[in-house]
């Protein structure tokens, strides 16, 4: 069916009426070291300071609020890991009706938290992938209202309310990223840009990325994997998401792990933002492809909902992608002011040494076993990027170190 039949922009303009007063118009902040690496403006649309953390209100609202009465008296369920049980859970509340949301026990604990503060009565399974069964078989068995997260007009045209803002806050804007999932988002946003000029981008984490295979296929195929963006991982994207995403999204591309650590501690530490990694994979995608596509750019920053301690494996994460943090294995001599020398040697190199750990006996893989009289030291340290890390290693094997970076740090 053409995307025109499906949903347009006056369905959008409709919910953003029906949103006026709810939602919350978010920030758009500019992006100072995006810009300097794309050499055009670039801004961060802040839907992680939308209500409930994350756009997802929008959709949620504009579903609820168009039921009938009668439906809406037998309740809304909802299937989720995180944002989209927050967004059932407030919107279901301010429309006053009554939402069971099924999520998986392993869900972050904030999260389950915060949908329960907003007066949902949350049913606990034991995967994600059960939910969505479990949602739908309640509802069959209730007839309380299923609300899809992604796959049904009202809920596009409820995300794509940013859209409309975007072209408000940044009337030049010539690209908007958007990170995806189910896409329910990316949809909204180019339905609310048709006809506008504006480029509308996808961006989806490699680690779990059925889009472009279906876009180039050209229907939805189901993929398998993982990420650390929980909020993107969807494993199929949906048939109505996915017709008006391939009639009017211009491309979708992927980002990796360590692109995605590193954005969300690019948000935080240079833009003050706090992102989980789903919310930051926009920004991936600029950082990683900073002359693809023509500013001004809009990098669409969806959601803020993440447990601190994973924040803090994440700017852990994101500071060993980036060169900030690094683990060397260096073998030294087993006899007194060894070490000292070689301590002094990091500092001297401006290394800023976190923690210092010996062995004797097993030795890290690639130096081979540890000799009698000598003994391996792991040094944790802080640098100031990837070419500070490589000279403080060569310097450290021209001193006559055996020197190896611990895995995946790129050295
Ligand atoms: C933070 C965040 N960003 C992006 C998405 C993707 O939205 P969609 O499934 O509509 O593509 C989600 C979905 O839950 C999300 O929570």
């Amino acid at each position: 069916m053409p995307a025109d039949r499906l949903l347009t922009r006056s369905d959008v303009e409709d919910a953003r009426r029906a949103l006026a007063g709810v939602v919350r118009r978010t920030p758009m902040e500019p992006s100072r070291v995006l810009s300097e690496a794309v050499g055009g403006p670039v801004h961060l649309k802040c839907e992680n300071l939308q209500r409930a953390g994350s756009f997802k209100i929008r959709g949620a609202y504009r579903r609820i609020q168009r039921l009938d009465d009668a439906e809406r008296a037998r309740g809304v369920v909802a299937a989720s890991a995180g944002n989209h049980a927050q967004g059932v859970a407030l919107a279901a509340r301010m429309l006053g009706a009554r939402a069971t949301v099924f999520m998986p026990a392993g869900a972050p604990l904030p999260k389950l938290a915060a949908t329960r503060d907003y007066g949902a009565h949350v049913e606990l399974v034991d995967t994600l992938d059960a939910t969505f069964p479990a949602a739908q078989d309640y509802a069959d068995r209730t007839g309380a209202v299923l609300i899809h997260p992604f796959d049904h007009p009202d809920v596009v045209a409820g995300q794509g309310t940013v859209g409309l803002e975007i072209l408000e806050q940044v009337p030049d804007v010539a690209t908007v990223v958007v990170c995806t999932g189910g896409g329910g988002l990316l949809a909204g946003i180019a339905t609310a840009l048709e006809g506008t000029g504006v480029g509308v981008v996808g961006a989806q984490a490699a680690g779990l990325a059925a889009w472009p295979a279906s876009l180039e296929a050209g229907h939805p195929i189901a993929a398998t994997g993982t990420t650390i963006a929980d909020g993107i991982a969807v494993g199929r994207p949906g048939d109505l998401t996915f017709a008006l995403v391939a009639a009017r999204v211009q491309e979708v591309v992927t980002v990796s792990e360590e692109a995605l650590a590193r954005a969300v501690l690019q948000c935080l530490e240079r833009a003050k933002l706090v992102v989980e990694p789903a919310g930051a994979a926009a920004v991936a995608a600029v950082a990683e492809n900073p002359r693809r596509w023509p500013t001004p750019i809009v990098a669409l920053v969806s959601g803020g909902n993440t447990d601190p301690l994973v924040l803090v494996d994440l700017v852990r994460r994101g500071m060993v992608a980036a060169g900030r943090y690094a683990t060397l294995h260096v073998r030294v001599p087993d006899r007194p002011g060894y070490l000292a020398d070689l301590l002094r040697r990091v500092g001297d190199l401006g290394g800023n040494v976190v923690d210092v750990a010996h062995d004797r006996l097993a030795g890290s893989p690639g130096l081979g076993p540890i000799g009698i009289g000598a003994v391996e030291v792991t040094l944790t340290l802080e640098a100031r990027g990837h070419d500070h890390r490589a000279r403080m290693t060569a310097a450290l094997t021209e001193a006559g170190y055996a020197v190896r970076a611990a895995e995946g740090q790129g050295l």
